[in-house]
């Protein structure tokens, strides 16, 4: 049962020979669970270089999941996980950080007694590359994000819920992967600072980094994406261009009608990022189980952007 600790003498994938040569990450009838559930089933999906292509779905659809088992923080039960032509299936995480994939698990997860520095040190130790290039990486990754520049020795867990979740990209890119996997980087944080991060997807995406987000808003995940797969209880129920997806009728019905009865604070309450005096979100949510964290401050769900056009316009149901 052991993992497997290196890709040396990985056979290319036979079964994509015939994929499209740009496919840079592909999953093939992926399963995973946890003991007796099983929490991501017969899941497909593709990734071409520089894509920014969306997982979708409600709390408890297996986006984290899929995500872990894609990245080896789990072990897929079945499937396969193809990175740009070899089976990777099975591999532990760091191999597949060196082999160039890297997931910003949700929730952060920045080490709070190290400074911010440390943490963003700690994201090129997995791709053990050379002093040099740790220190190029580092300076471009505290270039791009100012504010981690002006706090590079604070300790990480004094840092803002936004703040650590850029550390979190930050040191995510400091291996200078070809695919990064993010997984709901906009949780718990407050409207302003989930415009900065998607704002900052945009932008590393707009510089050819590609992305595999996993986000339960689904209006704001179609936004940014190129294309989508909608999760529903694990198994892929939807899936197409962002556009298409966003004219679906009965896409539009489940996600994003505002769910009947929401409590109307939930759109307008101030979370506790922009609170003064707060400690920080990461030492608040530590140790508890994910179940229990705050999942409603995204901001109020809006008709989608109508650069897209006018979901079901053409199509009505
Ligand atoms: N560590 C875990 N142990 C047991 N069950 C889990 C664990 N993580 C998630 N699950 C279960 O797996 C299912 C999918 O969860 P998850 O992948 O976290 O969904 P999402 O990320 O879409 O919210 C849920 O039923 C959840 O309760
Ligand atoms: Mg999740």
């Amino acid at each position: 049962m052991g993992r497997d600790t290196t890709l040396a003498g990985t056979e290319p994938a036979a079964a994509t020979a015939g994929a499209p040569q740009d496919v840079l990450l592909e999953v093939e009838h992926l399963r995973a669970g946890y003991g007796r559930i099983t929490a991501a089933e017969d899941i497909g999906l593709q990734v071409r270089p520089g894509e920014l292509v969306a997982v979708l779905g409600p709390n408890g659809a297996g986006k984290s999941t899929l995500l872990r088992a894609i990245s080896g923080m789990i072990r897929p039960w079945a499937g396969r996980v193809v990175l740009a032509g070899r089976d990777v299936t099975g591999a532990r995480s760091d191999v597949l950080v060196r082999a160039g994939l890297v997931h910003v698990p949700e929730g952060r997860r920045v080490l709070p007694r190290l400074t911010v520095e440390e943490n963003l040190r700690l994201g090129a130790f997995s791709a053990r590359r050379d002093r040099a290039a740790v220190a190029a990486a580092l300076e471009e990754v505290l270039t791009r994000f100012g504010a981690l520049a002006d706090r590079r020795d604070q300790k990480a867990g004094t840092l803002s819920g936004g703040e650590q979740q850029m550390l979190a990209i930050g040191r995510a890119l400091m291996a200078r992967p070809s695919v990064l996997l993010l997984d709901e980087p906009s949780l718990g944080l407050s409207p302003r600072l989930v415009a900065e991060v998607f704002e900052l997807i945009q932008s590393l995406v707009a510089e050819g980094q590609t992305v595999l987000l996993a986000e339960q808003n689904v209006a704001q995940g179609l936004r940014v994406a190129d294309r989508g797969y909608v999760l529903t209880t694990g198994r892929v129920t939807a899936t197409g261009s962002a556009a298409d997806l966003l004219a679906d009728p009965a896409l539009l019905r489940s996600y994003l009608a505002p769910p009947a009865g929401r409590p109307p604070h939930l759109s307008t309450a101030q979370p506790p990022a922009e609170r003064t005096g707060e400690p920080p979100e990461y030492v608040k949510y530590e140790g508890r189980p994910a179940g229990t964290l705050s999942r409603n401050l995204d901001p109020p769900i809006h008709a989608p952007n109508p650069r897209r056009g006018t979901p079901g316009a053409e199509n009505p149901s």
